[in-house]
């Protein structure tokens, strides 16, 4: 099985889950990316470069690409080695969904080079699976805005496109956030009122974006349950909010379990990032600030005769 003659490229995006009402639910791709270029090998041979170097490429056997192609290949049959090349855009640890697109490039790159034996929504079962949250996972397959729904055993979503003039700033902390550690506060039981204000406003959101209507969408996306329980890990989350709303911003967000915080604008948006910035710094936080814009395609795969 195989043909030993390709090299697989695949370039998967960032993503931004939860969007404020919409926990384990609502997820976003931006264009800054993860790309693996994979062929079969005589033995294992893994190059990292890029976001996480320092860290990753110390066990390089435990990075999620990895895993996934071997999760694969043993699904398949298939004991081949791997030549596999990874440059890596997406801060790591941040809740920009950088284990989610480890884990989709794995399996959609090794699925192409042993010819597409499974389909693709084999493939995002599995990445669901691995990574645990259909809200990155999602959006980095398909790109856009994704709606995510776990039925049974089964993962189903629905995508919308979104304006074109939204303008996404990201403010990435200069440490990191677990997300076992984010989610160790989340409540065993909701209060009905709390719960009741998330579902409107994560259907007012979808329903905003969808009209083109982002008028509302900061009210929309003050999530009442687990963002008040989060922000203790992020010292000035209140400040950084404000901050980017008194410049401008329309929406404002955790992004994923966090700690980087997403802004959407639809002008220009520079004035927002530094005023995000200026707010960390003051709680003595350093942060990196990304304009990014939404990515509405999702994986990119190519294949090449070597
Ligand atoms: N929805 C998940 C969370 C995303 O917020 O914990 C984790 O990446």
């Amino acid at each position: 099985m195989g043909n030993r003659k390709k090299i697989v490229t695949v370039k998967v995006p960032a993503t931004s889950a939860n969007l404020g009402p919409g926990f384990d639910t609502l997820g976003i791709a931006l264009n800054a990316y993860l790309e693996v270029k994979l062929k079969l090998y005589e033995n294992d041979k893994i190059i990292y470069h890029g976001e996480g170097q320092e860290t990753i490429s110390l066990n390089i056997k435990d990075n999620y690409v990895y895993k996934a192609i071997r999760l694969l290949f043993e699904k398949a049959g298939q004991n081949s080695g791997v030549h596999l090349e990874i440059n890596n855009n997406i801060p790591v640890g941040k809740g920009l969904g950088s284990s989610a697109a480890a884990i989709v490039a794995g399996f959609f790159a090794a699925n192409e080079l042993i010819d597409n034996s499974f389909t693709a929504e084999e493939l995002v079962n599995w990445a669901v699976q691995l990574e645990g949250h259909a809200d990155n996972i999602i959006p980095a397959v398909y790109g856009g805005l994704t709606t995510a729904m776990i039925y049974g055993d089964q993962v189903y979503y629905q995508k919308i496109t979104l304006p074109e003039e939204l303008q996404i700033i990201v403010v990435v902390p200069d440490f990191n956030l677990p997300t076992e550690k984010s989610r160790s506060v989340l409540p065993a039981q909701l209060n009905l009122t709390d719960t009741v204000s998330n579902l409107q406003r994560a259907c007012f959101l979808l329903a905003s974006i969808f009209n083109g209507d982002l008028t509302h969408i900061n009210k929309a996306m003050d999530d009442m349950i687990y963002q008040p329980l989060r922000k203790q890990f992020v010292p000035g989350f209140d400040e950084v909010l404000t901050a980017a709303k008194s410049n401008g911003a329309v929406g404002t967000a955790l992004s994923g379990a966090g700690p980087s915080i997403i802004a959407f604008a639809t002008g220009k948006p520079d004035g927002i990032g530094e005023a995000m910035k200026t707010a960390l710094l003051a709680s003595n936080i350093d942060s990196r600030i990304y304009y990014l814009h939404p990515d509405q395609k999702g994986i990119h795969l190519q294949t090449e005769s070597i």
